[in-house]
């Protein structure tokens, strides 16, 4: 993904867009560091596409998915019968990213005994393969992520804290979704038009109340999580309108900016979750005003009170053609 095709309009993305574009150009290492979901390897991918290595390869090692005993070896490769199996000569994936990018995610998991190799692989662009004794070197520029708190490793004893500052030459910390809530238009309206396209469902209209629903959500998968729930909702939207699954909750937000939410608001986002449990049905057995325990007339007052519309809002916007969408970061920070 190059920076252009990254989505998001909050002051926080747009800081972090310039941070992208100015670590770039240079090789120092890289940590990116943020919750599950938030895009650290997109944003990992983003450096590599604007960086100088970008005719290289982008070479990605999820240090969590490869057994201990293996890791060693899908590093640095190893040379024939360097160990059971090794039938064959085999490159590393420091090698294979010889020139380019290599992504070490999870790198909370590198094995303790393998740190100082990779210490010296990073600070000396050179290493053994396993079995060898012939020296390779490389030129390669490491971008590691990692959804573990790597400094409390450190202080546990579980990351050596040397190779924690040669990693931590340039920090990135992506901020989750629930603090850049200005994304999630941006997003949303990403996700629809790409899923839309893909189910072959003509969604054209994200009404507001939608949209509030979406930004008032705690989305504790960050942008996965809101990307998989659009393709759901795209795909159980009956018409061109988009509607949200009935199923759907919205959690309370922990960030400082929801704790401070007024009773005004926290009460219209409980109307806005009864009217789309209810399909916006207000009257009735089934509708919202008996699920919340009020008349109907003092459910249609309060609504009124709270600026929500009686009926389903057609105060809806025109999803955005992909290609304005792709503009986002351009904005000054
Ligand atoms: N700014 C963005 N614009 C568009 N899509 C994005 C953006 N950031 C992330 N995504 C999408 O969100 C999903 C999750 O991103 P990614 O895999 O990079 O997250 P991650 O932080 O590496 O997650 P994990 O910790 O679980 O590995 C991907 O499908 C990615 O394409
Ligand atoms: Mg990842």
């Amino acid at each position: 993904m190059a920076i252009s095709d990254l989505i998001g309009s909050s002051p926080k993305f747009r800081a972090l867009m310039t941070l992208v574009e100015m670590v770039s150009p240079v090789d120092s290492a890289v940590l990116i560091q943020g919750e599950t979901g938030t895009g650290k390897e997109v944003i990992a991918r983003a450096i590599h596409e604007a960086s100088p290595r970008r005719n290289h390869r982008f070479v990605a090692l999820n240090c969590a998915a490869i057994p201990s005993a293996l890791l060693e070896s899908e590093l640095f490769g190893h040379e024939r019968g360097a160990f059971t199996g090794a039938c064959t000569q085999t490159k590393g994936r420091f090698q294979m990213a010889d020139g380019g990018t290599l992504f070490l995610d999870e790198i909370g998991d590198m094995p303790l005994e393998l740190q100082p190799k990779l210490l010296r692989a990073l600070q000396e662009q050179e290493f053994e393969p396993l079995g060898s004794t012939q020296t390779v070197r490389v030129n390669v520029r490491v971008v590691a992520a990692t959804n573990q708190d790597l400094g409390q490793l450190v202080s546990k004893k579980l990351f050596r804290v040397d190779l924690f500052y040669r990693l931590n030459v340039i920090p990135i910390c992506l901020p989750p979704l629930r603090e850049r809530v200005q994304d999630i238009l941006p997003l949303t309206e990403f996700f629809v038009a790409k899923f839309a396209a893909r189910l072959n469902k003509p969604i054209d209209l994200i009404p507001d109340e939608v949209v509030a629903a979406l930004q008032a959500h705690d989305w504790p998968g960050n942008i996965r999580e809101l990307q998989n729930f659009i393709e759901r909702a795209v795909l159980f939207s009956p018409g061109s309108v988009l509607r949200l699954p009935l199923d759907f909750k919205q959690t309370v937000k922990q960030s400082s900016e929801t704790a401070s939410r007024t009773l005004a608001e926290a009460d219209r986002a409980h109307i806005l979750e009864t009217l789309q449990q209810t399909d916006w049905m207000i009257g009735g057995q089934d509708g919202a005003a008996n699920r919340l325990g009020l008349a109907r007339t003092t459910l249609i007052y309060k609504m009124r009170k709270l600026g929500i519309e009686t009926r389903r809002s057609l105060r809806t916007r025109p999803i955005r053609q992909l290609a304005d969408e792709q503009c986002y970061a351009a904005a000054n920070c």
